[in-house]
């Protein structure tokens, strides 16, 4: 191999570990709402799975339907409210004196439930089925639906 095209094999070494060190480095990071869309993506999965049924889709306790499809009356709260969803603190979490914010008061009645109201608890420590993990994004995918739309009125 002749001086030029060592030269030559090195830069192309040379380029070669760069592009590869560039596409490590700007390895492209997901962006925040591509994210918060899968966290709502699944807590809606959550969601339609264990809460639909007493308070209907995207809670509005209008019509409710079971796992199989069967319609049958909502018995939930109208979770898609602007008394539950709008305003720091709500009326409803006046209402209920809670003092943290919304979400911790969606994870907690979620975890603990009101089995005396017919709210059963979904906490594992409580005798439900779901994770914290899988509270806090179905209480996430809840939250979502404080929309400007709904809490201007
Ligand atoms: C068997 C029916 C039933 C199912 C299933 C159910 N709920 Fe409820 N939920 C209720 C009832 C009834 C109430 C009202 C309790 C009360 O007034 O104290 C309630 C109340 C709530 C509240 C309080 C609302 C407020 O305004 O204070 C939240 C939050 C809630 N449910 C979330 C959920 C979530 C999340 C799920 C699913 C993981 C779920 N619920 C599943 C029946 C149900």
């Amino acid at each position: 191999m002749n001086q030029k095209k060592q030269l030559i094999a090195i830069l192309a070494f040379l380029i070669a570990v760069g592009l590869i060190g560039y596409t490590f480095v700007s390895a492209p990071t997901v962006p925040e709402d591509v994210l918060q869309e899968q966290v709502r993506a699944q807590g809606e999965v959550i969601y339609l799975e264990n809460c639909a049924e007493c308070h209907g889709r995207e809670g509005k306790a209008v019509a409710c339907y079971t796992e199989d499809g069967e319609r049958v009356a909502c018995v939930g709260r109208l979770l898609q409210t602007p008394d539950l969803l709008c305003g720091a603190p709500s009326l409803r979490l006046q209402a209920m004196s809670w003092n943290g914010s919304l979400e911790s008061y969606l994870i907690a009645v979620t975890t603990v439930g009101r089995s005396e109201n017919g709210m059963p608890a979904y906490g594992l420590t409580y005798g439900g089925a779901l994770t914290e993990a899988r509270i806090e994004l179905v209480s996430t995918y809840i939250a979502g639906w404080q929309t400007e739309n709904l809490c201007q009125g």
